[in-house]
């Protein structure tokens, strides 16, 4: 069992990572608190497997728990989910000690998140994230929300979880697809932030794609670490730290949208990802060859392998446009300046944009099969 104390926002977070820390949820959540009422909230997909566990643990230790159950996916990121669970806390009566448990995802814990920080104007609440990108990244940092019918995540709130409670077992349950898609993000911490851990990704691929436990642990940990540190600098992303973290995010964003959310966020992202490394090459940041180092890294996960339904470039400039109308500036790139290292560039013609993307969908690399 490892665990880690933050302050991310002038709130003290503790994140457990740990085999079998979510049966033990009420004891180590009680440890901190006296009584309270508890909304646990699952989707249809988690529910069966991980929210009962939990349930149980929290009523054990003396907490009066109840749980609110969402249907899978993207389209729970809602205004509609988010009322449904106002009326839940309403009709229990949970007040300012009570609190919001997320077991799930990465879609679960940004609505429940939102959720606290919106009841009562702000109540505490724990994350239990059981996939990979909600593990590695959405866990930690308190971006809470939901999308607007115009774009993801328009609506929202920094609110830092007091718990996250990180049990590595959970991901081997999950489909090789979430699988590859959430390790996008785990690359993409790497990339911007650690050459040492890049190439722990190239060494230990196939423990990594095969879920080895002591492996995964580890990655776990490094990414934790890596999240941690830049959240602690740039809490509400405002000094340029925490922006960072889009790297591939403005091309998978609009592959995203563009797409009706039928293909994973990593999936996306990988492939902006790719794409934003190709525009630092193109730039003097990167060499051809750490170019092709990047690439090579993302697509031997499975990831950036283009799919019919990655559109083209005509279609992603009006959904790149759309951040930037919302943003009311220029487009801010994440790119690469070596490997392990971004910056932010406002600078890149469109012309570059759209060279990088017809060359992403088109990969020279052996990793495509
Ligand atoms: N996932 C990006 C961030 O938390 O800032």
């Amino acid at each position: 069992m490892k665990v880690f104390n933050y302050t991310f926002d002038r709130r003290p977070c503790r994140v457990t990572i740990g085999d079998g820390v979510l049966r033990m949820a009420g004891s180590t959540i009680s440890r901190c608190r006296r009584g309270g009422k508890v909304l646990v909230v699952s989707d249809s997909n988690v529910a069966p497997l991980y929210a009962d566990p939990v349930c149980r643990s929290l009523r054990e230790a003396g907490l009066e728990c109840r749980l609110a159950v969402v249907p899978a996916g993207e389209d729970s990121k809602s205004s509609e989910r988010l009322a449904e669970l106002y009326d839940e806390l309403a009709d229990m009566r949970l007040g300012r000690d009570g609190f919001l448990v997320a077991v799930g995802g990465g879609v679960v814990g940004d609505l429940t998140g939102f959720a606290a920080a919106t009841w009562l104007r702000g109540v505490d609440f724990v994350i239990c994230p059981t996939s990979v990108m909600a593990v590695v990244d959405a866990s930690i940092g308190g971006k809470t929300g939901i999308n607007h019918h115009t774009g993801k995540n328009l609506i929202g709130a920094f609110h830092q979880p007091v718990e996250v409670l990180i049990d590595p077992t959970c991901l081997r349950t999950l489909e090789r697809r979430d699988l590859q898609a959430g390790l996008a993000e785990s690359i993409k911490h790497a990339l911007i932030e650690d050459e040492g851990f890049v190439s722990w990704h190239e060494a230990q691929r196939e423990p990594i794609l095969g879920c080895h436990p002591q492996t995964m642990g580890e990655l776990i940990a490094r990414n934790v670490a890596i999240k941690a540190k830049i959240v602690t600098q740039d809490a509400r992303e405002q000094s340029g730290i925490r922006a960072r973290l889009n790297f591939g995010h403005t091309i998978g964003h609009a592959i995203e949208a563009s797409c009706g959310y039928r293909l994973r966020h990593g999936e996306c992202v990988a492939f902006g990802m790719v794409a934003a490394s190709r525009i630092s090459q193109v730039l003097g940041l990167l060499s051809e060859e750490q170019h092709e180092r990047v690439e090579a890294l993302i697509r031997s996960f499975g990831l950036a392998v283009p799919v019919g339904e990655m559109t083209s470039y005509e279609t992603l400039s009006s959904y790149i446009a759309g951040d930037k109308k919302v943003a009311a500036s220029r487009v801010r790139w994440v790119l690469l300046s070596g490997i392990g290292r971004s910056v932010i560039r406002d600078d890149v013609d469109e012309a570059v944009v759209r060279d990088a993307i017809a060359l992403t969908h088109a990969p020279r690399s052996p990793w495509t099969c």
